[in-house]
């Protein structure tokens, strides 16, 4: 059975109550009710976590070697400004799969520069939750 380990960034806490116009009025909490549904489904494990801090995603990034098959990672802000994500990432070859629940593209400029993107094997965006289910999907039947 694959272990997925999926990885929330700064303010991805505050799901519902955070800008619901962009985020959708679905919870925190609702979104590990609905990764762990998701990964009964796909037949895979899944452990969430979430974080408002830069170097404890680098430190799990770090800690995920060896442990987990694949990281889904919302860096949230992070995403457009953390070299050391990037290098993390590239230090112990993390089979990273990129998402977010809306389309930064489409959003402010600064948001189009993407460093998880540059290393990412594949990004899921601009679907809220099912960019979620869409790269646990993608992370069991590929690699
Ligand atoms: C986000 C998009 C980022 O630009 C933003 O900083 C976030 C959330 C998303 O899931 O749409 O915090 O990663």
């Amino acid at each position: 059975m694959k272990k997925i380990l999926v990885l929330n960034g700064p303010n991805l806490n505050l799901l519902g109550l955070r800008e619901p116009e962009l985020y959708g009025k679905e919870t925190y909490e609702d979104l590990k009710r609905f990764l762990v549904e998701t990964a009964s489904r796909l037949g895979c494990e899944v452990e969430c976590r979430q974080t408002n801090h830069e170097g404890v995603l680098v430190d799990w990034i770090q800690q995920s070697r060896g442990v987990f098959d694949a990281i889904i990672l919302n860096a949230a802000a992070y995403t457009h400004t953390s070299v050391a994500i990037l290098d993390a990432i590239k230090a112990v070859k993390a089979r990273v799969i990129e998402v977010h629940l809306t389309e930064p593209k489409e959003r402010e400029d600064f948001r189009r520069v993407s460093y998880v993107g540059m290393v990412a094997e594949k990004t899921f965006s601009g679907k809220k939750f099912q960019s979620y289910s869409e790269a646990m999907e993608y992370s069991v039947n590929h690699g």
